[in-house]
């Protein structure tokens, strides 16, 4: 049977799954077993929380695998540790911080709940990154102060750091990248960054999350900011929040990062297979190095214009599970509507032209060609139809 999880809509397999429908997602976490050792140690140290060993144990491997001397500070959630990074920023309240449209609604949440405004920008059209260049253009015509910028990593997609931290250099505007689900393609924290570890993630550990940056003053101000403002004592020095990670959630990221190279192979062989079932099929392009150079745990294609709903609904009728992840763009969404916007409209092709293909470590060869199948049929049907037999 498929789970539905009716908070998310996130559908999970499980074994002896009696259902036909083929899941756009399906979670890669570590099983009891494999936690267990890191459970034990828990029970033995007596330590729950609040930088606990396994906490410390965790930061330090995640902060082996960039390139350079990198602190590390995890958080609860992506969302949170966004927010906090903008906090410990000190901007005037209400200022704007610039982020393209075109990514989740948790981005321009976290600037909400840092006190900041949304200032959403268009993308590049082919990539749907927000690039420096991109808000070079724009900020002149800014409909406030701008204090701060923080681009996204698409899906997981590398972005050029260097570029940010030139930007940065020459506007003097701090830049944050939100690269939630860049796991796999983030090394270099010279501009500050927030990966997710949420179960949705390629490393997913349920929830949580890390920010990452190579300024030990700034990640202590972090990780004052995720403990009440204590630094090294009990006083609160400025407003602050809870948002560890437990060792609990740091046990499960433990056991991940264990099995993190038999995940990624997965990823990878599975992603290739997909590109090579694809591969005839010119008006579906994936992202440039997916599968091939970096890995996530989302499938993002991009269709012939204006063409992704109709091929969603095609593929759904043919169970086969897809998802606009980010809608019509963050801007569209009613809890910024009050928020200023520039011209969008590289946004606007995409979120009309971006599908979420099904996609799994586990994808096994049948759910791949079946995939293709159905989206080859559904590109080669006139609307309404495209339903394989
Ligand atoms: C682009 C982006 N930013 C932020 C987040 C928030 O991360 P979390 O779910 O860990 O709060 C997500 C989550 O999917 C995301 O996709």
């Amino acid at each position: 049977m498929a789970v539905v999880d009716p908070r998310s809509g996130f559908v999970s397999l499980v074994a002896g799954a009696s259902s036909s429908r083929l899941p756009v997602a399906v979670p890669t976490l570590p099983t009891a077993d494999e936690v267990l050792p890191y459970l034990r140690r828990i029970d033995a140290s007596g330590w729950y929380s609040n930088f606990g060993p396994l906490v410390r144990e965790l930061e330090a491997r995640l902060a082996s695998r960039f390139a350079h001397p990198t602190e590390v500070v995890t958080v609860a959630n992506g969302t949170l540790g966004l927010t906090l990074a903008l906090q410990a920023l000190d901007l005037p309240r209400g200022g704007l911080c610039a982020i393209p449209s075109w990514t989740f609604v948790a981005t321009a949440h976290a600037v909400r709940m840092a006190g900041l405004t949304p200032w959403f920008v268009d993308v590049e059209p082919e990539g749907g990154q927000l690039t420096p260049d991109l808000l070079s253009e724009v900020l002149p015509r800014a409909p406030g102060p701008v204090v701060a910028a923080m681009p996204v990593s698409v899906m997981g997609r590398p972005v050029s750091v260097e570029s940010w931290v030139a930007f940065r250099e020459a506007t003097g505007l701090p830049v944050i990248l939100d690269a939630a689900a860049g796991f796999d393609a983030v090394h270099d924290a010279t501009v500050p960054v927030m990966v997710s570890l949420h179960a949705t993630k390629a490393l997913g550990i349920g929830e949580g999350a890390f920010l990452a940056t190579r300024d030990p003053v700034l990640a202590r101000r972090w990780r004052a900011l995720t403990n009440f403002a204590f630094m090294g004592d009990r006083t609160a020095r400025f407003p602050a929040t809870n948002a560890k990670l437990s060792e609990y959630a740091a046990a499960v990221g433990l056991a991940a990062l264990e099995i993190w190279p038999d995940t990624r192979n997965r990823y990878i062989a599975a992603a290739r297979r997909l590109r090579i079932a694809l591969s005839d099929e010119p008006r579906v392009c994936f992202q440039p190095g997916w599968g091939l150079d970096w890995i996530s745990s989302t499938c993002l294609v991009s269709l012939p214009e204006g063409s992704a709903e109709d091929v969603g609904m095609a593929l759904a009728r043919a169970e086969v599970e897809t998802r606009r992840w980010w809608g019509q763009g963050c801007h569209a969404a009613p809890a910024f509507a009050d928020c200023p916007a520039d011209r969008l409209a590289a946004t606007r092709r995409l979120a009309d032209s971006s599908l979420g293909l099904p996609f799994f470590a586990h994808m096994q060869p049948e759910h791949i060609n079946r995939v293709a199948r159905a989206l080859k049929l559904a590109l080669n049907s006139p609307v309404g139809e495209g339903t394989p037999t």
